[in-house]
């Protein structure tokens, strides 16, 4: 069997890699640590079939509480970590950059260092990695021409940017300065089942489903690489099993798309589910707000490193995930409910009266 600390497992990505990955590695055994935030919901993984649930142990806590870590390093002998934990939401990261600095920056931090100690005490099993998982945000903003390649240098422009690349940063130099075996990977924008309505996707399906306004930031041209979230999860199997230690691995969906169309594209997909005519079109509904402050109008990724050194492609089409996606969220109202509590209602009042 192999041990992996997975960080921030209840929160999307998290769900979805610990899922998939239970299913296809019969010999991984997975302990979730993750905080709980308003981002995390333990529910997401208490359903898990017999043969899968035995392998799965959720433990609740901080990734800054170093004692906590230093005690499940001993306790499970892990061959890796694999760290998603992260306040997550450019938007927050504006009206409240400090958790950002706590959880991204001094989180990761004492994770590393936990690491680092092993090492020192010899106790870090052969083949250990340290898998941190980070975004193509950390280069910033790509005008109409041109793609993130891993020599891109960093030029974050919000909170949540600049906290994710400080943390890259010393994942990095925990490798060149103490020969961590450690490994960075920056992917585009990911969408599918678990994702929080607060990111640009779920947040759509439900206002349409609930016939509320549908908020464009600016004019609605900036575009995302969207990525189907199995196909992050897939990758970074790949790299954590195949990637060399010390290297950068950006992962992208080759789907660029303005954000109007992905609006146009979710009414569209909506109305035919709920049956509504052409004259009920949920496009009526699209209202274009204030921008982002600091709103990056481009990404793109050039994904040629982890496809010829790694031999990984993405396996889902844009299109079909994207309808199973508004599927999933059509048949999962109970699970949306259950995550918005009053603070995410506060959090939509906050962000968007003003705009
Ligand atoms: P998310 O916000 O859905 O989940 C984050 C999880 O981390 C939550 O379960 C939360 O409870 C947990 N967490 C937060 N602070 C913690 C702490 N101090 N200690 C322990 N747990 C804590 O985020 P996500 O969208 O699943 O993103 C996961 C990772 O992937 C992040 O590092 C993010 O930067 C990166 N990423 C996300 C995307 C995307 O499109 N969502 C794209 C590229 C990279
Ligand atoms: O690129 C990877 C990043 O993708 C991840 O690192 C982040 O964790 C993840 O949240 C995501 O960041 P974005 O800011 O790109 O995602 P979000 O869903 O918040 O917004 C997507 C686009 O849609 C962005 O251009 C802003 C716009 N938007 C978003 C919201 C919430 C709107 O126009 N209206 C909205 O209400």
């Amino acid at each position: 069997m192999k041990n992996y600390l997975v960080t921030g497992g209840a929160g999307f990505i998290g769900t979805n890699f610990i899922r998939h990955a239970l299913a296809i590695r019969s010999d991984w055994y997975i302990v979730n640590l993750d905080a709980l935030t308003y981002a995390g919901n333990p529910a997401n993984l208490e359903n898990l079939e017999s043969g899968i649930a035995e392998r799965y142990r959720f433990i609740r806590g901080d990734i800054r509480d170093a004692s906590l870590l230093d005690s499940l390093f001993l306790e499970y002998n892990f061959d890796g970590v694999i760290h998603f934990a992260a306040e997550s939401h450019v938007d927050r990261s504006i009206h409240g950059p400090e958790d950002f600095v706590e959880t991204n920056v001094i989180g990761t931090f004492r994770l590393l260092e936990a690491c680092r100690k092993l090492q020192q005490d010899k106790k870090m099993p052969d083949g250990f990695r340290f898998l941190h998982i980070s975004t193509d945000e950390v280069y910033g903003s790509l005008g109409p021409e041109g793609y993130f390649t891993e020599q891109t240098p960093y030029d974050p422009s919000s909170p949540y940017s600049a906290s994710k690349s400080s943390a890259d940063h010393f994942v990095k130099a925990y490798f060149r300065t103490y020969g961590l075996p450690t490994l960075v990977t920056n992917c585009s924008n990911n969408y599918g089942p678990y994702q929080f309505p607060e990111k640009l996707i779920p947040l759509i399906i439900l206002n349409i489903v609930e016939e509320k306004p549908l908020p464009i930031y600016g004019d609605g041209k900036n575009i995302r690489d969207w990525l189907y979230v199995i196909d992050h999860c897939d990758a970074l199997i790949t790299i954590l099993e195949k990637g060399v230690p010390g290297e950068t691995y950006n992962i992208g969906g080759g789907a660029e798309r303005e954000n109007i169309e992905i609006v146009h594209l979710l009414c569209d997909l909506v109305d035919d589910r709920l049956g509504h005519s052409d004259r009920e079109s949920s496009r009526r509904l699209i209202k274009f707000v204030t921008d982002r402050p600091g709103h990056d109008r481009r990404y793109a990724i050039d994904a040629t490193k982890i496809q010829t050194e790694l031999n990984w492609i993405p396996g889902y089409s844009f299109e079909e995930a994207l309808e199973s996606t508004v599927d999933w969220f059509l048949n999962n109202m109970k699970w949306i409910d259950s995550v918005r509590s009053g603070n995410y209602r506060k959090w939509i009042e906050q962000n968007y009266q003003h705009r």
